[in-house]
């Protein structure tokens, strides 16, 4: 299986091209710099791949040329907002540029892969907790990570609508609490409703969760939300 991952420096995404690596598959690696760690799994490796640029899609598929791709994780993703809750105080550039990460990257990404997928390829978007998205949050706040996340949602159950007459089946995929950066950050600031990065899945763990969720995608799944546990929602 050949399969585009983006984000794939470091956390979820380095965890998901390090599982992948090993069980055989071509991975062709998006980032903007690859880390030691990525280059030590000698997998196929696209740099200056920054997701808020339009250029990107003209990037990654050079950097994919002909070969047909099985699998597109749009997992590329940042939280900015989590310190900043009050909408009175609330920093419009870091919610634009969460948008332009977190749901114009994934949508960017798309476009640039879309000639190279074929009858059975699968489109995967890393979400978040459905209970952080839905009508009754635990709490407020957040506001550009949730809203961008809300939005790659809705960008995937109308890509499953319009891609599964040509056989593409596309999932969205909340990894659960996962030990990277983006949730350490979180829980330096003491948010209470983050679980502790210790006693969370490391990267390569979330990422064989995540494939056995991407495994178990069909065309009449397609359109799908499931967290790391199996639950569905939406
Ligand atoms: N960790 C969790 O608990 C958790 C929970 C729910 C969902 N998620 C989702 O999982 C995904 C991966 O996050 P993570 O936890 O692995 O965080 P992470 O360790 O901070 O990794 C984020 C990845 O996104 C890349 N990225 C950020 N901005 C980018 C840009 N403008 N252009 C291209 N790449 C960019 C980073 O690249 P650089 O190294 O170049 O910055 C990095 O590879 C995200 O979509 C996140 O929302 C995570």
């Amino acid at each position: 299986m050949n399969a585009l991952i983006t984000g794939a420096s470091k956390g979820l995404g380095l965890g998901l091209c390090t599982v992948l690596a090993k069980r055989g598959d071509t991975v062709f690696a998006a980032c903007r710099k690859a880390s030691p760690e990525l280059v030590a799994l000698k997998v196929r490796v696209i740099e200056d791949v920054e997701v808020t640029s339009d250029e990107v899609i003209q990037q990654l598929r050079e950097g994919i040329g002909k070969e047909a791709i099985d699998l597109v994780v749009c997992n590329a993703g940042i939280n900015t907002s989590f310190n900043c809750d009050g909408i009175e105080t609330l920093d419009l550039a870091a919610v634009n540029q969460e948008y332009q990460v977190n749901a114009l990257g994934a949508l960017r990404t798309v476009q640039a892969a879309l000639p190279n997928l074929r009858q059975g390829s699968k489109i995967i978007f890393v979400s978040t907790t459905g209970n952080v998205l839905g009508r009754n949050p635990p709490r407020g706040g957040s506001y550009g990570y949730r809203m961008s996340k809300a939005g790659i949602n809705t960008f995937g159950f109308l890509l499953a609508k319009e891609l599964q007459p040509r056989g593409i089946a596309v999932r969205m995929i909340s990894p659960g609490a996962v030990n990277t950066d983006l949730l350490r950050a979180i829980y330096a600031t003491g948010r209470v409703s983050a679980r502790a990065p210790e006693q969370s899945p490391d990267p390569v763990s979330a990422a064989q969760v995540m494939l056995s969720k991407i495994d178990e995608l069909t065309l009449e799944s397609t359109g799908s939300w499931v967290d790391e546990t199996g639950k569905s929602w939406a």
